[in-house]
Formats: C-alpha cells, sequence, structure tokens
C-alpha cells in the first residue's frame, strides 16, 4: 500500500489516534477530552472538551518567533497600494477592530455581518470576530441588496460592517447605498453599521445614530488590548451562506476547533506551505476559498497571507505572476476561469518573471479543463494540482497530497479522496456502490471529518434533510455531484446532480435565479438552465414565458424586455448571476404531471440530444425552444 493509502486508511480506522495527532498543530487553552462524539448521527462533535481560538491560532501564538515577519500583505491594483503587516502589527489591528466591535455590545456568539471589499479590514474584521467568539458571515460584495437582506434575516446580526465602497476594473461599486437598501428590506436588521470609509464615495453620507465611522473609532481604541475569548470546540466561527436546489441559501455553520485543526493540517498535507513562506490565495474573502485559504490557514501555519484587490489582466496579464515572484510564493491558490482567462493573453507575461518559488498550483471551484490544466502545467512546469471540496466542506474533499506522498497528477481529475473522508460513490438511490468507470453519486459516510459544516445556522433539521436524505435507508452525505473513478482510484467530477450551476467558479442556484426573475411583472414562468461557455465554464441562460405578449412584439420592444429582466436579476441577485441571455418562448418543456424537463432544455441550449422525451406534455415546447436558440 502506498503511503497516502495508508495515511488515509488511518485516518478512517483510527480516526481517534490520527485526528489526536493532527491537533497538535493547534494551540488548545484547555486539551480535549474526546475527539469524537458521534452519539447523534449526523451530527458529529470533534474536539469535544477542547478550549481555543481561531484568532489565537492565527495570530497570538506566532508573536513570539514571527512577530516580525509579514503576516498580511495587502495589493491592490485598484487603489495602486501596497501595505504589509507584520504579525504584530496585524495583531494591533485585530485587537483596535475587536475592541471597537465589542464597544457595540458584541459578544460571545452574536452575529456579525460582513459586507466588505477585498481591503485588510476585511481580514481584521474577521479575525477580531473570532478573537471575541462573535459568528461573522460574510457575504460576498457582488451580491445585490436583496440577497444580503435574506442573509441578514437568517442570521441576525448585531452588527453590520461595510465600506463604502468596493473597486472593479476601476469602476466603484458604491457597498453602502447597497447596505441601507438591504436594511431597509430586512425584517430584522442590525442596530448598527461600522463603515470603513475608503474615501471612494465621494456622495458618502452616514446615516445618524446608525453609522459608525470606523477611522474615529480606531483612533480612540487604538491601543485597546482586547483578550482571546475561548470557545469550545465545537462552537461556531463562522456561517456562509450557500445556494442550493431550493431559493433560500443555506447558512453553512462552521465548528471552531475542528475547523482549526482541518486547516493546520492541510496546509501542511495538502498544500506544502511552509511557516514563513508566502501563500498567493486569488479569491475573495466573501467565498469559501477566501475564509479557509486566504484568511485563517496561512495565518494558521504562520505563513504570509496575499490579499489581492483587482482584476488578473489589470494593469495587465502579468500581474499576479509579478506578485509570485515579488513576493516568492511557494503555494498558489486559484481558479479555472482565471487560468483561462489568463490562458487567452500573451504567455510573454509570464515569461517575464521569475516563478521559481511556486512548488505548486492549486485550482479549485469548478471543473478544470485538459486544455487548461496541460498549458498551465507546461508554463508553470510545477505540479497543478486540480482538487475538488465544497463550502459545505470547507476544506478539500478530493485532492493530490503532495506532504504525504509526490502523486502523479492525472489531467482532468482532482485525485483521491482527502484523509478524513470516507467517500463513496453511489450509482442510485438504494445506495449500492459504484463499481470502477462506473458513474456514481459522490456520497461521504458521516461522521464528516474535522473542519466541514456542524449544520445548516438555525436549522438541524434542514441540514439532514438537504444533505443526508438522497439515499434512503443510509444516513449518506450528498455532495449532489457526479463522479467516475478509474482503476488506479483516481476519481473524475462530472458535474452536479442537483439544479447548482458554477459561473466562473461561483456557485449559483438556478432556482435563485428563476425565483428573481419572476419578481419581473411581465413573467408568466421562467427556466434557467447553465449552459457549457468556455471561459466561464458554465452560464446561465433564461427561458422566459411572458404575461403581455404585446410587450415584446417587436425586436425593440423584446430586447427591451431582455434588458428589464437582466436588470431585476442584478437588484435581486447581482451582476454574477445575471442570464447571457433571455429567450422569449409561450410554451416550456414540461412532463405530463407539470415537472420542467431542465436536463432537455438544457441539453438543447448546449446542442445536445434532449434524451428520453416520452413524458413531455406538449411536443411543441421543444420546437418553440429550437427555435428561440436559433434566433
Ligand atoms: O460541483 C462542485 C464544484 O463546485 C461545487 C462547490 O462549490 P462551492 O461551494 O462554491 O465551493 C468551492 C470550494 C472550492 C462542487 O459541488 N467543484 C468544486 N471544485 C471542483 C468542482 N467541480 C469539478 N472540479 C473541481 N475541482
Amino acid at each position: 500500500m502506498g503511503a497516502y493509502a495508508d495515511f488515509h486508511r488511518r485516518s478512517i480506522t483510527d480516526r481517534d489516534a490520527f485526528w489526536t495527532e493532527e491537533a497538535r498543530r493547534i494551540d488548545w487553552h484547555r486539551p480535549f477530552d474526546r475527539v469524537l462524539d458521534y452519539s447523534n448521527p449526523p451530527f458529529a462533535k470533534w474536539f469535544v472538551g477542547g478550549q481555543t481560538n481561531l484568532c489565537h491560532n492565527a495570530i497570538d501564538r506566532h508573536l513570539a518567533t514571527r512577530g516580525e515577519q509579514p503576516a498580511l500583505v495587502y495589493i491592490s491594483t485598484e487603489t495602486n497600494t501596497e501595505k504589509s503587516y507584520t504579525y504584530r502589527e496585524l495583531h494591533t489591528e485585530v485587537n483596535r477592530f475587536a475592541a471597537i466591535i465589542a464597544a457595540q455590545g458584541v459578544g460571545r456568539g452574536d452575529r456579525v455581518l460582513l459586507y466588505m471589499p477585498m481591503i485588510p479590514e476585511a481580514a481584521f474584521a474577521m479575525l477580531a470576530c473570532a478573537r471575541l467568539g462573535a459568528v461573522h458571515s460574510v457575504v460576498f460584495g457582488g451580491f445585490a441588496s436583496a440577497s444580503c437582506a435574506t442573509r441578514i434575516d437568517d442570521a441576525r446580526p448585531k452588527l453590520l460592517i461595510t465600506a463604502d465602497a468596493g473597486l472593479r476594473g476601476g469602476r466603484a461599486i458604491h457597498y453602502k447605498p447597497l447596505v441601507d437598501e438591504a436594511i431597509r428590506l430586512a425584517k430584522y436588521p442590525p442596530q448598527k453599521v461600522l463603515v470603513v470609509n475608503r474615501g471612494i464615495d465621494k456622495d458618502f453620507k452616514p446615516v445618524p445614530g446608525r453609522d459608525l465611522d470606523y477611522a474615529e473609532l480606531a483612533r480612540q481604541h487604538a491601543t485597546a488590548q482586547v483578550p482571546v475569548t475561548w470557545l469550545e470546540s465545537s462552537e461556531p466561527s463562522y456561517i456562509l451562506y450557500t445556494s442550493g436546489t431550493t431559493g433560500k441559501p443555506k447558512g453553512v455553520q462552521r465548528d471552531t476547533g475542528g475547523y482549526a485543526v482541518a486547516l493546520a493540517s492541510s496546509m501542511e498535507h495538502i498544500y506544502c506551505g511552509k511557516p514563513g513562506e508566502t501563500m498567493f490565495t486569488t479569491s475573495d474573502v466573501g467565498w469559501v476559498v477566501g475564509h479557509s485559504y486566504i484568511v485563517y490557514g496561512p495565518l494558521i501555519q504562520g505563513m504570509t497571507t496575499i490579499l489581492y484587490e483587482g482584476l488578473p489582466t489589470r494593469p495587465d496579464a502579468g500581474i499576479w505572476w509579478k506578485i509570485v515572484a515579488d513576493h516568492k510564493a511557494t503555494v498558489m491558490f486559484s481558479s479555472p476561469t482565471a487560468i483561462r482567462v489568463l490562458k487567452k493573453q500573451d504567455p510573454a507575461y509570464m515569461a517575464k518573471y521569475d516563478l521559481s518559488s511556486l512548488r505548486h498550483l492549486f485550482l479549485a471551484g469548478e471543473p478544470l479543463d485538459e486544455p487548461t490544466h496541460r498549458w498551465i502545467h507546461d508554463a508553470l512546469k510545477v505540479p497543478v494540482i486540480d482538487h475538488y471540496w465544497q463550502t459545505e466542506t470547507g476544506w478539500p474533499i478530493l485532492s493530490l497530497a503532495p506532504g504525504i506522498e509526490p502523486a502523479r497528477v492525472k489531467y482532468g481529475s482532482p485525485g483521491f479522496p482527502v484523509y478524513g473522508y470516507d467517500l463513496r460513490l453511489l450509482r442510485g438511490p438504494d445506495g449500492a456502490e459504484a463499481t470502477d468507470q462506473e458513474k456514481g453519486v459522490l456520497a461521504i459516510a458521516p461522521p464528516l471529518p474535522p473542519g466541514c459544516m456542524t449544520t445548516v445556522w438555525g436549522d438541524d433539521e434542514r441540514f439532514v434533510k438537504t444533505y443526508f436524505s438522497d439515499f434512503p435507508g443510509k444516513l449518506l452525505y450528498s455532495t449532489f455531484d457526479w463522479g467516475v473513478r478509474d482503476q488506479e482510484g483516481y476519481t473524475f467530477i462530472l458535474g452536479r446532480t442537483d439544479d447548482v450551476i458554477n459561473v466562473a467558479g461561483h456557485r449559483i442556484g438556478t432556482r435563485e435565479i428563476e425565483e428573481a426573475i419572476q419578481a419581473h411583472s411581465n413573467i408568466a414562468e421562467v427556466a434557467v438552465v447553465g449552459v457549457a461557455d468556455p471561459l466561464k465554464g458554465q452560464m446561465p441562460l433564461a427561458f422566459a414565458v411572458v404575461k403581455d405578449a404585446s410587450k415584446i412584439d417587436t425586436d425593440a420592444s423584446r430586447a427591451q424586455q431582455e434588458k428589464e429582466i437582466m436588470a431585476v436579476v442584478d437588484s435581486q441577485l447581482g451582476a454574477i448571476a445575471r442570464p447571457s441571455r433571455v429567450l422569449f418562448v409561450t410554451l416550456l418543456p414540461k412532463t405530463r404531471s407539470g415537472k420542467l424537463l431542465r436536463r432537455s432544455l438544457q441539453a438543447l441550449a448546449e446542442g445536445r440530444d434532449p434524451g428520453d422525451l416520452t413524458t413531455i406534455e406538449d411536443p411543441a415546447a421543444l420546437e418553440q425552444i429550437r427555435g428561440a436558440l436559433k434566433s
């Protein structure tokens, strides 16, 4: 048996010993009594009775040995700023931030919603919440006010932290008005809004009595020291909302101790990042990758982390490689879409920089196509590791683990089950195991390993119903992804089993888009499907039936209606969910029992065979779809 196979086997068959060893990678204020409490399946409690804190592990414990080492380097090609914070400086910033938050009455277990651009204060705020035992919920800055309001009502934060504006490609996105609108829409708005005023929005107007100015409070609390609040391992660290089959996003709840251990462990065995080295993750703090591998993971490991605000192509397509070279990054983490964007640029941009520091490039979030994998692999000449995971898991499910055993990259596959995961590939709802080369649903036999979601925020029942009900009679976590395994054990991901699509690595529920479009007054019915896109992986495409056909009877009015519908999506969800096109039909393909034939619709949109249509109610719907697509 290979070293990795043995490592993986031990993680499943000898959980206690395995995770006791891994748990040594972090500081415990009080040691845990038990590795795992699994007395209430599928709810797992890791490191029971242990007390720890994410902020302490990310900052305080490094002060003695690496206080003067850069902890966080903020690089903005939007404002042309580069600012480095040592661990000691980060400690000061986070203490100050924690004091400001605490002064608003926020403490252990209270929620704080963050709606922030990629600025250092976003990381300070997250770490400050962790320090206080407050539960942060970061909402991606690209989401619209209505999405933000839904999350406010679910998390019911005491405080909301935002900035006047973000920047994208030189264009300002005013955050504060979006927050004002979200608070207007919310049933349970926070009492206070803390605003980091970057001076970008010249019309910035604070709401008297509600909005707090960060700079002013930072002066008041300049030298504040805030003691760490020690949390029991299972106490929540954060909530992060993600899309699913229904229109209502789920609050993925993460614990504290299990997450810290999983991250520390993955930094070693998977990412191979050493203390003192630099990690560059190109995601956003609003996504799970940003939580785990911009903020917490690299800092827990004592690395320098890079927080980059800007596009991969501005000022030119060499910017990321310049950052790698300037900061001698050893680990880089990005997304397939970003690499596809760079692939379209002149390769000379890459050749300009000395990238010899880089040991691995990790890619995740969406399928990595072979041409892109080959291209970046040949260009970098280091292993490019495709790895697969989910917001729910917080760290990789499938990957190579070069820290345990150098492994051969196989194009198209994210590798093997990560240690801790008892992964199954199931042929059907009866839970029968798929054989090699046979397509199945990727499932995890619980307990889910440390670091994974512990429940849906405020809704234990939804956690069980959503994730553990795909295989009746068997308690198994469904990833909602299809997969197939080859004879060597490499697993390949074949797409989602549900209505979730992946646009440029961003996970979006087609139902959410449909619900948003329904908000337009002239929409009778709508279907949204994900259509393959050479750059972004997938793009949403909408088929709409209107109530009043006179509003689409000329080319100009149709274009106008399409524009309006897109604007509705922008305002309900955000531009990231905007369909590439809205095509008008008078009939959608449905079964006789009224179920939308989504797969057929998607197949037609991608120019494939629509498959079995024996259940279709009215075949004329297909002709309409074909006609609309041709137009
Ligand atoms: O469908 C899988 C796809 O993205 C989903 C999870 O997205 P999200 O919650 O945003 O988490 C991303 C964390 C990296 C998965 O269910 N996915 C993620 N990674 C891959 C992938 N599909 C194919 N290959 C991958 N490497």
